[in-house]
């Protein structure tokens, strides 16, 4: 039997019901149980948003009704039944036949496809624990009090917007990513008209009460949920955003960002607007020697009378997989930088998901390569002026220090040789990327190299 309710499809099947845990049985659910015999009946509704299965009674009252989401524990039992775990208690519908079973499955299959097509861009792309552990992070005052006093970063941002006031005077803006809301604050102060501050943290709700303390409620417009899954009222002059991880593709926010383009009226403009990440060889015998004997515990033959030393290897192989997050003096860059440039303006969400940097470094003194050192600096490009907010090891030092990546082996360089090869990007679920480097000193042929995983720095800084 089939019939339409509300803009959803109801479909109706006779079943018996069990349930699994016994003690657990109560109220509503031991009436049906009770009333099998008056002929117990399952409707599986499916509506725009969610699929509902509802048991009811011979006179068509409802006994037990819950949700079917991606999370809901269940599964299919021998040929015409299907289990379900609802918080502690678990329930068999068993169908009276076999072909009302197959219907009552391909039907709830579909549904499950058509949520799975549903998913947004961002829920595609990452893992559930991840993006979890992400937003739980930012949800934290004391995590954006940590960017907030970065003063070269926030200063930088404010100056970026109050310079170029005539691109925010009277104007929309959407800032993706708003954590506490600053940016969106310096947009009203350059005369914005009206802002949408987007933030899928739970950090979202302070948000809206520094606005409310702030009295900005009628300008500034908390947007609680993900960019790629809200929905801003209207499409916007100008987005700002701080979608920035160390070296700087980490958390894959930049992904975010450019998705949001999708608000963004022709014309319109972009704050960051575009990016610069530069790589150079570094000579660091100590960083090497301490990396290294970081996995000297390894080699113990007789820990506690267990010998250690056969993972050694691994260890060091585990290890070595670390960037290096710190500072370091501009004398052991043993290069000019190359540079990969990233147009926000322009980018595809998908350019992200595996570049490639190729590099030919001229070498400019003699000694250890032990690696390549990385840093960005991303530009406002405004109609008065642009502004650089630099990360470089030149500069003063921000919340995103610089990043160094170790060869496993270290390569001896001439001052005039060259040293070519590539780093290659692969973006992951963990919000991260893969990294691998090859490099060969061209002239004798020396070759290094190694894959590292950026969602695991190891954080040196003192
Ligand atoms: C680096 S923080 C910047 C916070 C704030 N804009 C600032 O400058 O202080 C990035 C913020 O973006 C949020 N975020 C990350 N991905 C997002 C997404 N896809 N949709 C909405 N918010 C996101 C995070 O929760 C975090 O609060």
């Amino acid at each position: 039997m089939e019939t339409m309710e509300r803009g959803s499809e109801v479909t109706c099947f006779s079943i018996n019901l069990f349930t699994v845990n016994e003690d657990q049985v109560q109220g509503e659910i031991q009436v049906a149980k009770q009333r099998q015999h008056q002929g117990l009946s399952l409707q599986l509704s499916t509506g725009l948003e969610e699929t509902v299965l509802t048991i009811q009674d011979g006179d068509g009252v409802c006994v037990f009704k819950f949700t079917v989401t991606r999370e809901t524990d269940c599964c299919r039992v021998g040929t015409q039944s299907f289990l379900i775990t609802v918080g502690c208690l678990s329930v068999l519908l068993q169908f009276r036949t076999q072909s009302e079973f197959q219907e009552f499955h391909i039907q709830l299959r579909r549904e499950e496809k058509s949520a799975e097509r549903q998913q947004s861009v961002f829920d595609q792309r990452t893992e559930d624990s991840s993006a979890l552990q992400y937003f739980q992070f930012y949800g934290c005052l004391s995590q954006q009090q940590n960017m907030l006093q970065d003063y070269l970063r926030t200063a930088t941002y404010q100056k970026a917007i109050l310079l170029n006031e005539m691109d925010f005077k009277d104007k929309i803006v959407l800032d993706v990513g708003s954590g506490s809301g600053i940016l969106s604050f310096f947009a009203i102060q350059a005369g914005a008209k009206r802002v949408y501050a987007v933030e899928a943290s739970p950090v979202a709700k302070f948000a809206e009460m520094l606005v409310k303390s702030n009295s900005l409620s009628d300008r500034i417009i908390v947007l609680a949920g993900k960019i790629e899954e809200v929905s801003c009222p209207e499409q916007v002059d100008v987005i700002i955003s701080e979608p920035i991880g160390y070296m700087l593709l980490n958390e894959r926010m930049l992904e975010s960002y450019l998705h949001s383009r999708k608000w963004l009226k022709p014309k319109g403009m972009m704050f960051p607007t575009c990016s610069d990440m530069h790589l150079a060889p570094f000579t660091d015998e100590q960083l090497y020697i301490e990396h290294y004997g970081r996995s000297s515990f390894w080699h113990q033959t007789c820990f506690y009378g267990v010998n250690l030393s056969g993972l050694h290897s691994s260890a060091v192989d585990e290890f070595f997989k670390q960037p290096i997050v710190d500072t370091f003096e501009m004398s052991i860059l043993m290069a000019k930088s190359v540079k990969h440039c990233i147009n926000f303006m322009e980018a595809k969400e998908e350019d992200l998901h595996r570049m490639e940097i190729p590099f030919v470094f001229k070498l400019l003194q003699s000694g250890l390569i032990h690696g390549l050192a990385f840093w960005f600096d991303v530009a406002f490009i405004g109609s008065k002026m642009t502004v650089w907010l630099s990360t470089a090891p030149s500069e003063p030092l921000t919340h995103w220090y610089q990043v160094r990546c170790l060869f496993q082996t270290p390569l001896f360089g001439k001052v005039g040789q060259t040293l070519s090869g590539s780093v290659q990007f692969i973006a992951n679920t963990r919000q991260s990327y893969d990294i691998h480097i090859t490099a060969v000193v061209d002239q004798s042929g020396f070759k290094s190299g190694n894959s590292l995983d950026l969602k695991n720095p190891f954080f040196r800084y003192a």
